[in-house]
């Protein structure tokens, strides 16, 4: 009998491309593929994301409290990608992307499908990743028309 395997497990997860928008304390935005997000309330409305502690991302949302969500449309494993570049101005990985901003300053990106825009009220650190549970102040279909992908749409994978 061949032993259980919890890695292969979870990789039978589905889940949805995220890209997870931050702002730092002067002001830089920046955006980060993800996908450990989903939606943890409905009263208060609340979203939770894990973030590597270590990442530039978690310590913009630590500084502002603040994080977008925005919902991916297939075609975007390339753009994936260059958001997944680690980022140490910010500035990089939101060059040449059309974005706006909103309540919260975090940006929201011209491709999404949709997108939602949180504050934080909450955060733990159980392991490698730090939880943020945000509730959710703003949010909207598009900016771009069509259906948010999942990972394995986009040839992409993040779990295990
Ligand atoms: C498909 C995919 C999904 C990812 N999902 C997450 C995630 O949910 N949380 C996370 O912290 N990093 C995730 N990452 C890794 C980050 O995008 C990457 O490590 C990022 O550069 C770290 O952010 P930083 O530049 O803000 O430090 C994912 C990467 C890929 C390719």
């Amino acid at each position: 009998m061949s032993e259980a395997d919890p890695s292969a497990g979870i990789s039978k997860a589905v889940y949805g491309l995220l890209a997870v928008g931050s702002v730092a304390a002067d002001g830089t935005k920046d955006v980060m593929t993800a996908n450990w997000g989903t939606q943890v309330s409905f009263e208060p409305r609340l979203y939770s994301i894990a973030v590597q502690s270590d990442s530039h991302t978690a310590s913009n949302i630590k500084a502002t409290g603040v994080f977008s969500i925005n919902f991916m449309p297939g075609g975007t494993h390339d753009l994936a990608l260059k958001l997944t570049a680690h980022s140490t101005s910010g500035e990089g990985r939101l060059e040449g992307q059309e974005s706006s901003v909103h309540e919260t300053g975090a940006p929201v990106l011209g491709v999404a499908v949709g997108w939602v825009e949180c504050k934080v009220v909450d955060s733990s650190q159980p392991g490698d990743h730090t939880v943020f549970f945000g509730e959710v102040v703003g949010g909207d279909v598009g900016p771009s028309s069509g259906e948010a992908t999942t990972l394995a749409g986009v040839d992409l994978s993040y779990a295990g």
